[in-house]
């Protein structure tokens, strides 16, 4: 794909038919490495939370909330389930134990930003599904460790993430070769259609976080296909699109990065969990 090419019309019209559209390559092999070299070295500096005995379990869910809530304008580490104990001291290596990290790194960090805010592609492929301005909210590293990367259920980015209308694209990048062993992201071809029936939101308060309604029904996986792509491969999720990945069972590990990205003349719900400090503005692509 050459510099600030979009979408072909046959590419937009398999996006709009399947929900998903897989374009490969996208990254040269040197900008992949770059970024798994740059997740690398975050991780080798990342300092573990110290053995945090004073937390009662209530205390330590409060403070997780809010490490959480509070990540849209840093850049912050998200463990695997179990790699902490009750404590919130680490039972695993810290290589092993970070499930993704989160959710500026495409403002903060150098590399990620140069792949995100100030590609001329990304603005391309934006500009060609239509958006009128373009706001990327958030960002994520998705490491998936050997042997010990959890699954992703089954679920629709538009749960997490709503503006009205709701707008919401994933740009998703493997940073590493994707197999059924490694964890490969699986999707649902024309799922999309069904639309949103949940969100994941802020309570009234603030504090916290809920899912609205509490309970849901499975969605169906009938005719669910792997997405077996290289390293450098661009996916994109449409945001109702059902997607999920397995555990991760092989050696590899299993590195992706991926913005979300919304239409800057919608309006971003009040209530999503992703709010910046006293409501300022996301980086806007165009
Ligand atoms: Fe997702």
């Amino acid at each position: 794909m050459a510099a600030g090419v979009g979408l072909t019309p046959e590419q937009l019209e398999a996006y709009h038919r399947d929900g998903f559209l897989v374009i490969q390559p996208f990254w040269a092999p040197s900008t992949t490495a770059s970024l798994k070299t740059a997740l690398e070295s975050m991780l080798a500096s990342f300092l573990p939370p110290e053995k945090a005995s004073v937390f009662t379990s209530e205390e330590q869910e409060r403070t997780a909330d809010e490490y959480f809530l509070g990540s849209g304008e840093h850049i912050r580490f998200f463990f695997e389930k179990g790699a902490l104990d009750a404590g919130g001291r680490l039972i695993v290596p810290k290589e092993a134990a970070v499930n993704k990290i989160g959710h500026n790194l495409h403002e903060l960090h150098p590399a990620f930003r140069a792949v995100s805010l100030d590609c001329p592609r990304v603005t391309a492929i934006c500009r060609s599904l239509g958006f009128v301005s373009c706001i990327v909210p958030q960002s994520m590293a998705i490491l998936k460790p050997p042997r010990i990367g959890g699954p992703v259920l089954p679920h629709v980015d538009g749960c997490f993430l709503y503006t009205v209308p709701q707008t919401v694209v994933g740009l998703w990048w493997p940073l590493e070769d994707c197999t059924k062993d490694n964890g490969c992201l699986w999707a649902v071809p024309g799922s999309h259609r069904a639309g949103v029936a949940r969100r994941f939101k802020r309570t009234a308060d603030g504090k916290h976080t809920e899912f609205e309604p509490a309970e849901e029904a499975p969605f169906s996986l009938e005719g669910a296909v792997p997405l077996l792509t290289p390293a450098g491969s661009l996916v994109l999720l449409h945001h109702a699109v059902v997607h999920f990945s397995h555990a991760n069972t092989s050696d590899i590990s299993r590195y992706a990065y991926s913005i979300h990205v919304v239409d800057g003349t919608a309006e971003w719900a009040a209530d999503n969990w992703l709010q910046r400090e006293g409501g300022a503005a996301f980086p806007k692509l165009f």
